[in-house]
């Protein structure tokens, strides 16, 4: 049988190179972005069934309708990756700037996995997968609203997966973790180990074939997410 998934944040990206990926192993696609020219663009390049949804996630009530209604449109889910997610550098606490990642990361992506989630449990099964970053594991003073939405990201996946196995339901809740990976949001960065959007997507597609509860993005920033757990404060003050 054919299956089913919703990509959020498909219009460029990771999420786009998830999408092609996907459509090539034969899903049905329902996609969504802000960027309904992009998605039109993306939809006809691909080569199975693809639904598309201008959606802002900042917008939650609206969103969430839109995801239900985009779920009803496949005819079901077997796979929801919420990746929809915007961060930039903001050493002057810019309010906006502040706000924004906070609505976008926090409560879109809350808003999203909990209208995915609420339909695995009702049907029984499911896989979720949330987008979360290395940069969860702690915090840093250029991004501080971007470092504490992605700790919100994977805690709540954590909950969610909690609640699964508390409910002896085969759902699976994947946390994917990112490095750096070359795309808009990661310019400017000091860059290291910076993979392409098809490695990042390759990588993320096994962690979903494998049912995994946890994934790096590269798989080699595992050790840089161990460092940062162990640094002690005093040094983490000195970057
Ligand atoms: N690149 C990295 O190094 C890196 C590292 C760790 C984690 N991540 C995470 O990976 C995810 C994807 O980011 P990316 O690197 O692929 O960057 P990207 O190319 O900028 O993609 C971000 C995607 O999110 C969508 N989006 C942003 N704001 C939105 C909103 N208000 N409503 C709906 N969709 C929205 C964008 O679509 P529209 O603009 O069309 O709305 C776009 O499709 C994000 O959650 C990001 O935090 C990235």
């Amino acid at each position: 049988m054919t299956k089913k998934a919703i990509i959020t944040g498909a219009t460029s990206g990771i999420g786009k190179a998830l999408a092609q990926l996907l459509s090539n192993k034969g899903y049905s696609l329902g996609l969504t972005g802000r960027r309904t020219e992009l998605l039109e663009e993306l939809k006809s390049s691909l080569p199975g069934s693809v639904y598309i949804c201008t959606m802002d996630v900042a917008q939650k009530d609206e969103a969430m309708e839109q995801f239900q209604q985009l779920i009803d449109k496949l005819d079901g889910l077997d796979l929801a990756i919420i990746n929809a997610g915007c961060g930039q550098a903001n050493p002057d606490l810019n309010w906006e700037m502040e706000k924004q990642v906070i609505d976008v990361n926090v409560m879109g992506f809350a808003a999203t996995a909990n209208v995915a989630m609420r339909h695995f449990i009702k049907q029984g099964h499911g896989h979720l997968v949330g987008i979360s970053s290395v940069a969860a594991i702690r915090g840093y003073h250029d991004v501080p609203a971007y470092n504490a939405s992605k700790a919100f990201v994977s805690n709540y996946l954590q909950g969610l997966r909690h609640k699964a196995v508390h409910a002896r339901l085969p759902i699976t809740v994947t946390d994917i973790k990112p490095g750096f990976v070359d795309t808009k949001m990661a310019q400017g960065e000091k860059i290291f180990w910076r993979a392409s959007t098809e490695v990042a997507a390759n990588q993320i597609y096994r962690a979903i074939v494998k049912k995994k509860s946890h994934a790096y993005v590269t798989k080699r920033w595992r050790l840089i997410a161990w460092l940062v757990k162990l640094l002690p404060q005093w040094l983490a003050h000195k970057l």
